[in-house]
């Protein structure tokens, strides 16, 4: 019984070493220690002994109890100390990392479109100007010499507010309302939203324009392609091609389109230049002597050009955009590739 006894020791005391964590410490316990253990299954056989050799037995089979107490205590204190370490290096705080960004937020890329458009046409010597997006028939269309019967009228195309009232469909009214108050010489951009019954993958029905304008004794068309060239070749750039195509506006006259070399093919002719080489990018003229006449300006003394653009379609252009709708949807994927 003796051998027995010392055998349990050395096994159980290889155990109690070999114990990965605080875990199985506490199963040894109880499968060695415990009343149903493997100590007190060999006490049970104490009650065959004699009268002589029980005390020995006894003493022997508390040594052993003590022998494997100590242990698992020592062995305890060992892992929970390890456990501890452990612990202490998963929830180590290294404060000599660098931080995490925080979210910044970017002008929407129009707005941006915007002001590079402007900061372009001031440094050629314009001022801003702003009309209103409500607005009179009479500057969006009469004054612009656009009478009654005329097409661009249609409730197809125009927002009708009430009776005699729209939301602009251009920006050229601000022509009309700051000749109103100005006397030449006149030389503005009038950037703004503008409003069409009209909506596809080029078509929002509200935008943006921006609208130039310069009035003075002796301005020519040599004055309006000038303007449009420097403005051109600063935002595309310096090699971009540039074609004035003859066109019809009521309220200029010559009138012409302007078209840049296509940016995605270099005018080799591709899908987004339907094969051309060319893109439209603007509307404009020399002012009509009728608007002239709406008001107050002797068109004998002073002459003028006018021009459009459409602010979504340089942007799209520019950007390789090819849905005008993802300017309005405010998809932060989207507007994020614009920081
Ligand atoms: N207002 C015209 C449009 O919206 C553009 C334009 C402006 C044309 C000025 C000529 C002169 O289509």
């Amino acid at each position: 019984m003796i051998e027995q006894l010392r055998g349990l020791k050395d096994r159980a005391l290889a155990q109690i070493d070999e114990a990965a964590d605080l875990e199985a410490l506490t199963q040894l316990n109880v499968s060695i220690l415990g009343r149903k253990g493997e100590l007190t299954a060999t006490l049970r056989g104490m009650g065959s002994l004699s009268p002589e050799e029980r005390p020995v037995v006894g003493q022997v089979a508390n040594e052993v109890k003590t022998a494997i107490n100590d242990a698992i205590e020592a062995r305890t204190s060992a892992l929970s100390g390890a456990e501890q370490q452990l612990k202490f290096a998963r929830e180590a705080v290294d404060v000599t990392r660098p931080g995490r960004a925080p979210f910044t937020a970017n002008l929407h890329p129009l707005t941006q479109v915007v002001r590079e458009l402007l900061d372009i046409f001031t440094g050629l010597g314009f001022d801003i100007a702003e009309g209103r997006e409500v607005e009179n028939e009479y500057y969006n269309f009469e004054a612009l010499n656009i009478p009654a019967d005329h097409p661009a009228r249609d409730m197809q195309d125009t927002f009708y507010v009430a009776p005699g009232t729209v939301l602009r469909t251009h920006t050229s009214p601000v022509q009309v309302r700051v000749m109103e108050q100005t006397t030449p010489p006149v030389c503005v951009v009038a950037p703004g939203k503008v409003y069409r019954h009209d909506s596809d993958v080029t078509h929002s029905p509200m935008f943006h324009q921006v609208e130039g304008l310069m009035i003075d004794e002796g301005i020519t068309f040599a004055d309006l392609k000038g303007v449009l060239h420097s403005f051109i070749h600063s935002y595309y750039g310096p090699q971009t091609g540039i074609r004035f195509r003859p066109s019809f506006f009521p309220f200029t006259e010559p009138s012409a389109e302007v078209d840049i070399q296509c940016v995605f093919c270099k005018g080799a002719g591709c899908r987004v230049c339907g094969r051309t080489g060319w893109l439209e990018i603007l509307g404009s003229g020399m002012v009509d002597p009728a608007v002239f006449g709406c008001v107050g300006y002797d068109p004998e003394k002073v002459q003028g050009f006018a021009f459009g653009l459409g602010v979504e379609r340089i942007a799209m252009l520019k950007y390789g955009i090819d849905d005008i709708r993802l300017f309005f949807e405010n998809d932060l994927r989207f507007l994020k590739h614009f920081g």
